[in-house]
Formats: C-alpha cells, structure tokens, sequence
C-alpha cells in the first residue's frame, strides 16, 4: 500500500516538473519597445522632478517603455501574469508614448491618474508589496493630483 502511494506521489511530481518546464516555452513576450524623446510625457509635458520621481517609483514599470523587469518576470507562470499587466497598462496609457495623445485625450488621462491613485487602485495592489516605496503616501498624492490639475487647466488654454 505504502509503495503504491510512494509511486502515485513520484509520478504527480514527475509531471509537474515536466508541465514546468514545457509552459516555459509559452507565453507573452517581454518588450521594452525604443522610446522616442520626443513622445515623452516629459517632452510634452512641464513635468517637476518630484512627479518625475512618483512615476518612476510606481508608474513606469507597467505604464511605459523602460520596464524594470523582476526576475520572477522570467518564469511562468508569473510571467505570465506580470507581463500580461505591463502590457494592459501600456495600452490603456504609455508614459513613454505621450505624444500619440491628442490634448483632450491628455487631458482625460491627466484625470484619470489622479482619480485612479486617489481610489487605491493604482499602482496595483498586486504590485506594491513586491516594490517597496511604490505605494504613494498622502504628500504624493495630493503632489500627484495638484500636478494633474494644473497641467489639464494649462493644456487647455494652449
Ligand atoms: C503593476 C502594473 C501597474 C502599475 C505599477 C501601475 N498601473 Fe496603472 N494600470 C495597470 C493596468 C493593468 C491597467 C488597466 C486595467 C485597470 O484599469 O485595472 C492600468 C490602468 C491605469 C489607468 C487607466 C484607468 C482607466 O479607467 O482606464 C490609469 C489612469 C493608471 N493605470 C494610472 C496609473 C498610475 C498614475 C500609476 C502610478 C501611480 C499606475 N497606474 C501604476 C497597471 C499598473
């Protein structure tokens, strides 16, 4: 009996150890597309180094181009998982790629990053405990949404 146990318990993790390493094959790739300065939200933007530093804290690695990418972003399945999300932020709104916004469409953005951070729901929850000092305290928060404001009411009269 025990040896019969002892033989299922071999196989299940034979077969793990294989389906591991097969689905390493698959998946997502991972991109850190050239950026063009001239698209920066920085280029096209009046952009203070203290919002600067936020988005690089807890903004870029899934909301634009130079991506930071962590180890664990090597094995699947979590690379599965994280590249997916890098990738869905890029598209709803790329740092790294401005400039493709036009004015309203900035502006739009512009709102909605500070309403997101003002709801907790960036950055991600799955992300701040893996990137210490990514989570946004009050200060930066409200640097965040002063920043947002003035930019909307500034692009707006250009
Ligand atoms: C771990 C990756 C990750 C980080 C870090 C992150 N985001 Fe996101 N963000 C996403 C994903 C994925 C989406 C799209 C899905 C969603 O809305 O939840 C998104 C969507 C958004 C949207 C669009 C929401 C909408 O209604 O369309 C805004 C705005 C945004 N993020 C702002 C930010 C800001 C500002 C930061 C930094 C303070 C940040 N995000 C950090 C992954 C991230």
């Amino acid at each position: 009996m025990k040896k019969q146990v002892f033989k299922v318990v071999r196989w299940v993790v034979i077969l793990a150890a294989i389906s591991f390493l097969v689905i390493q094959f698959f998946g997502p790739a991972k991109t850190n597309p050239p950026i063009d300065p001239s698209q920066t939200i920085e280029a096209r933007l009046q952009v203070p180094p203290q919002v600067a530093a936020i988005f690089d804290r807890s903004c870029n690695d899934c909301h634009s181009n130079k991506t930071r990418w962590p180890w664990y972003s090597n094995v699947a399945p979590v690379s599965w998982f994280v590249i997916g999300h890098v990738n869905e932020g890029r598209s709803n709104q790329n740092l790294s790629e401005w400039g493709r916004y036009d004015p309203d469409r900035q502006a739009k953005k512009l709102q909605q990053m500070c309403e997101e951070v003002k709801d907790g729901a960036m950055p991600l929850s799955s992300y701040t405990p893996l990137h210490p000092g990514s989570k946004l305290s009050a200060a930066d928060l409200k640097t965040l949404c002063d920043w947002t404001s003035a930019e909307r009411a500034r692009i707006s009269t250009q």
